[in-house]
């Protein structure tokens, strides 16, 4: 359909049209056009991202000394889109024209079946995640071995819909048996149902405990778990693990620990020391360094963690976290940040470790790839401004890094990118990205991200709920994309304030 035709100067770029009568419903922001390239009459597919309306009798120079009346005005007004070219279509992609475009060619809607082909992915191995903005019919696939192999950001301001689009992703994800581990620091995965899929649900509380084997804890771990230690009480701990537990026991938990320490107080205090494990010299000259109190406080200590009933001598099979056609969810919503760290990390290097002894050296039983989604990102993987170390990040950057060649994909979820560790970031080869209004956010994307061009920057803050921009390696043509319902229970919707109001001042008045 002939919407158009082309004016005034064209380059390789882009071109504007004038508006055939009758056709302006047509034209509107990200819809697609398509011209012929002079000389080799290619079909050029392109995409229009501005309107500029100017008319004739109202020019800039009125300013604000405008008083109109009932004049008629529509005479002399012309609305004037502006195209970006995307390109012709070449061998499964899009080639940029070389020869340009006639001034005067007509402009056509594109139609629906180009878009269909170049969006075309193997439906074996692509997530369907939402339709074109402008276009409902045409579908819009990922491509999942991309996705997870070069793993992918989510970012997005707050209820903006990152979590809904997130669980699209995973359903498509269990819809080709897949492995996903979602950490979760506000336990809104936990609700998601499926039909022929398994949720398994992890907590740091109650009965479905993540448990964390204590021998794959180092001193780091711990100092970041008990934020209270002082430097001798470290010392001490950092001695304990690597000159007695780990070399004394192939395996230990708190409670070995905490017997070595009563073992090193003993000897302080003069007793004897009897032990079938431990070296009866080494106890006695380690205590001499230390002194009672200190020796004291760390058990204490100890204890504390050991009343968490989360780090014991073996952790959960990492068989029951990673299980094809099966989703786990890690519910942090009862962690503190520091612990959640802690479980990220752990879990994460399990499950790198174990792939990669898999792949290189087929040792092992992790058998199968798996897809990381760390929710609140810039909390886990935090730029390097911050005054402590965050212990999950050098494990994430890792994955970031390495996981293609092992088969773990990460998945970044964040509100805020540009708190986000920029080489993390960069690792990420696909971005959903979904309304932005922050320009300091904006532009650390665009300066991290290599497919995030100006002009994607530019769209971000008129982004719809639920509207996204996808870019980057699993997706041919960077487009607008309507996410598509979610199949499952969602979980963690907005809370109805005024409706809760009302709810309860009925109660109390029939109360
Ligand atoms: N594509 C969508 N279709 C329908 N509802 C959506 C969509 N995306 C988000 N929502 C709704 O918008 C709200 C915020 O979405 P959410 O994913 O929690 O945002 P975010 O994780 O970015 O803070 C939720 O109530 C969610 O159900
Ligand atoms: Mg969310």
């Amino acid at each position: 359909m002939e919407i158009g035709q082309v004016i005034g100067a064209t380059t390789l770029r882009g071109f504007r049209f004038v508006i055939k009568e009758g056709m302006e419903e047509y034209v509107k922001r990200d819809e697609f056009v398509s011209v012929k390239e002079a000389v080799t009459g290619n079909d050029i597919l392109g995409i229009i991202k501005e309107i500029t309306i100017s008319n004739e009798l109202l020019p800039d120079e009125f300013g604000r000394d405008l008083r109109l009346g009932d004049i008629v005005l529509n005479e002399g007004e012309y609305p004037v889109p502006t195209v970006k070219i995307l390109g012709y279509e070449h061998e499964n992609g899009l080639e940029l024209p070389r020869y340009g475009i006639k001034p005067g060619s007509p402009v056509r809607l594109a139609n629906d079946e180009i878009l269909k082909r170049i969006l075309k992915q193997d439906e074996d191995k692509a997530a369907f995640i939402g339709t074109i903005s402008t276009r409902e019919r045409v579908p819009v696939y990922v491509s999942i071995n991309d996705i997870i192999s070069r793993h992918c950001a989510v970012l997005a301001m707050t209820g903006a819909g990152k979590s809904y689009t997130v669980g699209v992703l995973i359903e498509e994800l269990l819809k080709k048996k897949g492995s996903v581990v979602v950490f979760d620091p506000h336990g809104e995965y936990k609700n998601i149902k499926f039909n022929d899929s398994t949720t398994k649900v992890y907590g740091v509380k109650g009965e479905h405990r993540i448990k964390i084997e204590t021998t794959s804890l180092r001193i780091g771990d711990f100092s970041n778990l008990i934020p209270d230690i002082t430097d001798p009480q470290r010392d001490l701990l950092d001695e304990i693990i690597n000159n007695l537990a780990s070399k004394f026991y192939e395996k230990y938990d708190l409670g070995i620990i905490r017997k070595i320490l009563s073992l090193i107080y003993d000897a302080k205090d003069g007793k004897e020391i009897i032990s079938d494990e431990l070296p009866e010299t080494s106890i006695k000259e380690l205590s001499k360094r230390v002194g009672l109190s200190t020796i004291g406080a760390l058990m204490r200590r100890i204890d504390r963690l050991s009343r968490m009933g989360i780090f014991e001598m073996e952790g959960t099979p990492l068989e029951e976290i990673v299980s094809g056609n099966q989703l786990t969810v890690i519910d942090l919503s009862d962690a503190d940040e520091r612990l959640s760290e802690t479980i990220i990390a752990a879990i994460s290097r399990k499950i790198f470790e174990s792939r990669k002894l898999y792949v290189k050296d087929g040792e092992g039983s992790s058998r199968i790839p798996t897809f990381l989604i760390i929710e609140e990102a810039h909390n886990f993987a935090p730029k390097s401004m911050e005054d402590r170390r965050i212990l999950s990040k050098s494990i994430l950057k890792k994955i970031a890094r390495e996981g293609r060649k092992f088969g773990v994909g990460l998945c970044i979820v964040s509100q805020r990118p540009n708190k986000l560790d920029a080489d993390i970031l960069s690792q990420c080869n696909t971005q959903i990205i979904m309304k932005i209004v922050n320009p300091s956010d904006q532009e650390y994307i665009r300066q991290s991200v290599e497919s995030v061009t100006e002009d994607v920057v530019r769209d971000l803050p008129s982004l719809s709920r639920g509207e996204a921009i996808i870019s980057g390696s699993a997706i041919r043509l960077s487009v607008p994309v309507k996410i598509r319902e979610r199949t499952t229970s969602v979980g963690g919707e907005d809370i109805d304030i005024v409706g809760e109001w009302r709810k309860n001042s009925n109660n109390l008045q029939t109360g």
